[in-house]
């Protein structure tokens, strides 16, 4: 059964598209009401990392909502968002031991309007109260309310609402395959690293709060990671003007990279990091907020009160099967099987990066990324009204594979990539059938 949105009640994303009911999941497969099965190469939208259909998790969240469902925050703590908090932080970089704390929410748009006003608050309570502005990149994503949006740097998204957002300033990103200098690295010096010192001291620094970026850009730029001593740089650069720096790892996080977080790749260790997607799995709607001991003791010794909150924060049935979550990541050992996962797909992969209208095949772990060119040799993307994504994706959809497709890496309009994030537990078969659905989608898309 296909719901055409038009008999549909929701107000779905697409109204001219019509949408397959989803009735369950298995493993890395999602099955619909008619019985189809298709690979979730995605993990939707690089959210599912124990894959679908688990059971535990289902049974957790029940035994907590049997004891208690909700107990807002404003007069309770919950004991598993408690436990998950000490589970998160004993992952997480070592600036956030000892006395790192964690905010949970709803999600990943909401973790970024945390952080931009946790970054805010922190100076007031350090008597800097005229920093506000939130300094971040271009071709970019970090939520779709209207915080996050004004430090998203992806046009199209910004496109619409761009009268109702403020602008703080975006510097160029750090994406070798498309350098914005036409440099070669490492020859480049980390030119796009200087971009934020050259902003910051052009752009009256003393009125900025924080620098946030993505450590390996998911969505926006098809899991572009950072180069080595970039990180190193902009830590520098931060700390040289007196900003804070937050990692925002909705997508990186909770082990889809190989680490437990991006950052630690390179011994980064940011002020502030954002998780969401990864961390329940998708099984409940659940983001965090990680924050270092610095930025924690500033509130401690000043007003001790964040002005924010969220009725759903730190959710007691969320939380809960977060931890189901990570008891499930640890019982199964699938932090570990990301960076072998992750290099068989690539292994599989090797084929269609060949292919002449493939540029890059590019990543970390089990987030893969593969950008369609026009032309190889000069890397040209091809025109945004081609929409080259978007037919891969139908066209691998005709194999049963479901993939992320997304435009504008190159410029914020131009470039095609889809995004591969399946769950950790992917088999080298299941592999394989991904990439032949690619090869497949190569073949059906540019032969014509
Ligand atoms: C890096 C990054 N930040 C933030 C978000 C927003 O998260 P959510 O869609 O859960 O609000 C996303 C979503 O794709 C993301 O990829």
């Amino acid at each position: 059964m296909s719901t055409a949105t038009s008999a549909s009640s929701l107000f779905s994303r697409n109204f001219r598209k019509q949408y397959p009911v989803a009735v369950r999941g298995e493993g890395c497969w999602i099955v619909d009401a008619d019985g189809r099965r298709y690979l979730d190469a995605s993990g939707q939208a690089a959210v599912v990392s124990i894959g679908h259909g688990v059971q535990e998790i289902g049974r957790a969240m029940a035994a907590q909502s049997g004891q208690i469902a909700f107990a807002h925050t404003s007069q309770f703590h919950s004991e598993p968002a408690e436990r998950l908090a000490t589970r998160v932080l004993a992952l997480a970089p070592r600036n956030f031991q000892n006395g790192g704390r964690v905010y949970f929410t709803s999600g990943g748009s909401e973790a970024t309007e945390t952080a931009l006003k946790l970054a805010r608050q922190y100076f007031l309570e350090v008597k800097q109260p005229g920093r506000y502005r939130v300094i971040s990149r271009k071709q970019s994503y970090h939520g779709s309310t209207l915080g996050a949006m004004s430090v998203s740097g992806n046009i199209a998204r910004r496109a619409p609402y761009a009268p109702m957002i403020p602008e703080w300033g975006h510097v160029v990103p750090c994406f070798c395959y498309h350098c914005p200098f036409d440099k070669t690295y490492p020859e480049c010096n980390l030119a796009c690293a200087d971009d934020l010192d050259v902003f910051l001291s052009t752009n009256d620094a003393s009125t900025a709060a924080a620098f946030l970026f993505e450590p390996v850009v998911g969505a926006t730029l098809g899991a572009a990671a950072a180069v080595d001593g970039y990180t190193a740089r902009i830590a520098e650069i931060c700390r040289k003007h007196g900003i804070l720096l937050i990692a925002d790892e909705v997508m990186s996080g909770m082990g889809r990279t190989g680490k437990p977080v991006a950052s630690q790749h390179w011994n980064l260790e940011p002020d502030i990091i954002l998780v969401g997607k990864g961390i329940a799995s998708g099984y409940a709607p659940l983001g965090a907020v990680l924050i270092a001991p610095r930025v924690v003791d500033a509130f401690e010794k000043g007003s001790a009160a964040f002005m924010h909150g969220f009725t759903y924060q730190s959710h007691p049935v969320a939380t809960a099967a977060g931890i189901a979550v990570f008891d499930y990541l640890e019982a199964h050992k699938l932090f570990d099987r990301v960076t072998p996962a992750g290099q068989t797909l690539k292994n599989v992969l090797a084929g269609v990066e060949q292919h002449p209208n493939v540029g890059q095949v590019r990543g970390l772990g089990l987030l893969q990324g593969i950008e369609f060119v026009k032309n190889k040799s000069t890397r040209e993307p091809f025109p945004k009204e081609t929409g080259v994504a978007e037919k891969i994706r139908q066209a691998a959809l005709d194999k049963n594979v479901l993939t992320y497709p997304t435009q504008g890496c190159v410029d914020g309009v131009r470039g095609d990539h889809i995004l591969l994030a399946p769950p950790f537990i992917i088999t080298p078969q299941e592999s394989q059938l991904i990439a032949d659905a690619i090869q497949y989608a190569l073949n059906q898309v540019f032969s014509a």
